[in-house]
């Protein structure tokens, strides 16, 4: 799963042992070469199915990390796309790889940086469309509410938050069984060691997303991505959430 270019186990035992701002400052140079970077297949269908609600003004990248979002807002915002989170190690991986200049080519959307917790947008009314990917596991569920209550802020009326969700894995599957024992193993060091490190993988259920989003102000749809084909009861294995903030004369 890592290349040799990734990082060493010391290095991200040290990651996982600080704060979860600290722990991406420090995987930030390396990151692109982790499977935590959203792959390019899931970036792909997103921005498949979300480019025909668009054309889209500015665009939100929420946890943009290296800029996996902002590469897809780039292709379908005409006017701003930025990307926002908490660590700035993660931001300049990302302004080096993606600023116009720095070898992104000098078209497109005027790209902007924002350091800024998640559950704390420094914005209003901003944009059109927001998207997030790879980065749910790091909120806890209490936090939810929050989080979507200020992506809903940051939209203008009539704006999209769109994000890709993964089916739940079966029983039989091995990765529910490592999941299972990653969020277990989480938890535990997350009791003993301080500061803590929020990292879950089971904790992002669509019908409690749903019901969150609801109650923030979102009307949900949800687009099957079938690219990656569907599960033996006919669900599809992603999704993509599109939650719509209602425009004002529906307010
Ligand atoms: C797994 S990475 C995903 C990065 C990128 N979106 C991608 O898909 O490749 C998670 C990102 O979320 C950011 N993050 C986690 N909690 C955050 C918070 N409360 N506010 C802002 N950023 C946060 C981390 O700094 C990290 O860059």
């Amino acid at each position: 799963m890592f290349t040799s270019q990734g990082p060493s186990l010391r290095e991200l035992a040290v990651q996982a042992l600080s704060s979860t701002e600290h722990g991406y400052d420090l995987l930030a140079p390396k990151f692109d070469h982790t499977p935590f970077r959203t792959p390019e297949r899931i970036l792909d269908a997103c921005a498949e199915a979300l480019r025909p609600l668009g054309p889209f003004t500015a665009g939100l990248d929420v946890c943009c990390g290296t800029g996996a979002g902002v590469q897809v807002l780039r292709t379908m915002c005409r006017e701003h796309v930025t990307g926002v989170d908490f660590s700035a190690g993660m931001l300049a991986e990302a302004r080096a790889a993606l600023t116009p200049g720095a070898g992104a080519g000098g078209t497109g959307p005027v790209v902007d940086w924002v350091r800024a917790d998640a559950r704390a947008l420094p914005f209003t009314e901003g944009f059109d469309v927001a998207v997030s990917f790879g980065a749910f596991g790091h909120f806890l569920p209490a936090e939810r509410p929050g989080l979507f209550g200020q992506v809903h802020r940051a939209l203008r009326p009539g704006g999209l938050f769109a994000f890709p969700i993964g089916a739940p894995q079966p029983l039989t599957s091995p990765w529910y069984w490592a999941m299972l024992g990653f969020d277990g193993a989480m938890r535990a060091r997350n009791l003993l060691w301080r500061p803590r490190f929020v990292m879950y993988y089971r904790t992002f259920a669509l019908a409690g997303v749903r019901a969150d989003l609801e109650r923030a102000g979102f009307t949900v749809r949800l687009r099957p991505l079938e690219e990656f084909g569907r599960r033996d009861d006919g669900s599809p294995h992603w999704r993509l959430v599109v939650a719509r903030k209602p425009a004002a004369h529906e307010a």
